[in-house]
């Protein structure tokens, strides 16, 4: 059996949360150790580009994805990172794919679809606000995903629909020209948590409910004290499947501390309690890699250097595919 091949990437947009962390980050640097599989990790900074026009933020955060990843024990000898924008290539392939794929399949893209029914809900123009790169989204992340022969995209469920296009693409240039591709296929891990923020919803950055991953201990335990409660007093039994402080402890104790704070809950712990066992819990998975982010972070200059040599290896396999994909089409060398 050939080794499957794992490929994701994280949109430079935004801090790294504990919902990223535990639904993304920490499955993936898992997935990274496996020796049946090699992995493809990348800061998908072009993506960014598509929703955010503050250099700043991108840069930023480009930076803030990168310390993460790193921190958090990614071997890079191992894995490929890389930054997309590094892999000209990539934007090459999305050029030759959107000759390729069908405008009808972007038309039904759930991001562009969503866009434009909220324009119609605004009374504005169905188009208002929308760019190229919002239409052609999908394109690019198929160039992500079909440069590397990826097999296995882990992504969340609102992605699914990419990979798929992503496969039909790759399937329909197999077909017209020559087997260049690997079919792609969308990997979900319904074990991994989608974890609650503070109010209680989805932890997401466009909810502003989120725990930054890595800020520091103090603001840590501040926010986990907001984390939204009920009235219950000390000593009333509390229902922790219903409980997002419950929730977060899940995604980070193991079996047995995970029934012991069941057993708390129902023994009427305070929320004061309980929030405090929770910060802990927290801080000891996370302290170690938050001082190792902040020397990144401190040292930007070691950060690019693992970039560029990430680049490096994702362009000797880039470069080769891309020589491949020409040749199959009819264009460039004769
Ligand atoms: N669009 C993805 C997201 O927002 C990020 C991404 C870009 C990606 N290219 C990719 C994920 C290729 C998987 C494979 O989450």
């Amino acid at each position: 059996m050939s080794k499957k091949r794992v490929l994701t990437g994280i949109t430079t947009t935004g801090t790294p949360h504990l919902g990223n962390y535990v639904g993304a980050i920490r499955p993936a640097i898992q997935a990274s150790r496996k020796q049946d599989a090699e992995a493809f990790y990348f800061l998908a900074d072009l993506h960014a580009i598509i929703k955010c026009h503050q250099p700043e933020l991108i840069r930023q955060s480009s930076r803030e994805v990168a310390a993460t990843w790193l921190a958090l024990g990614l071997d890079t000898d191992k894995a490929v990172f890389y930054r997309q924008s590094d892999v000209p290539e990539i934007t090459e392939l999305s050029w030759i794919l959107s000759c390729m794929a069908a405008k009808g399949l972007m038309n039904r893209a759930h991001a562009y679809k969503a866009a434009v029914a909220k324009n119609q809900e605004d009374g504005e123009d169905p188009d208002f606000g929308v760019s190229m790169g919002l239409y052609s989204y999908p394109v690019l992340m198929a160039a992500d995903i079909l440069m590397f022969n990826a097999t296995d995209v882990p992504v969340g469920k609102d992605q699914i629909q990419h990979v798929e296009m992503a496969r039909d693409i790759a399937g329909r240039f197999n077909h017209n020209f020559s087997e260049v591709f690997v079919l792609p296929e969308a990997k979900i891990d319904d074990s991994v948590a989608v974890l609650q923020g503070l109010d209680g919803r989805k932890m997401s950055k466009s909810y502003n409910n989120t725990i930054p991953l890595f800020i520091p201990e103090k603001q840590l335990r501040k926010h986990i004290n907001k984390i939204k409660t009920n009235l219950l007093e000390p000593g009333e039994p509390k229902d922790p499947d219903d409980s997002t402080v419950f929730q977060i402890w899940q995604a980070f104790a193991d079996e047995e501390k995970t029934e012991w704070m069941r057993e708390q809950f129902k023994q009427g712990i305070a929320w004061g309690e309980a929030k405090k066992q929770l910060f802990e819990l927290v801080n000891e998975e996370l302290a170690p890699a938050r001082e190792r982010y902040n020397e990144l972070m401190a040292n930007t200059a070691e950060i690019e250097e693992i970039l560029q040599a990430g680049a490096e290896k994702a362009r000797a396999v880039s470069s080769a595919m891309l020589l491949n994909i020409r040749d199959a089409i009819g264009i460039g060398r004769m």
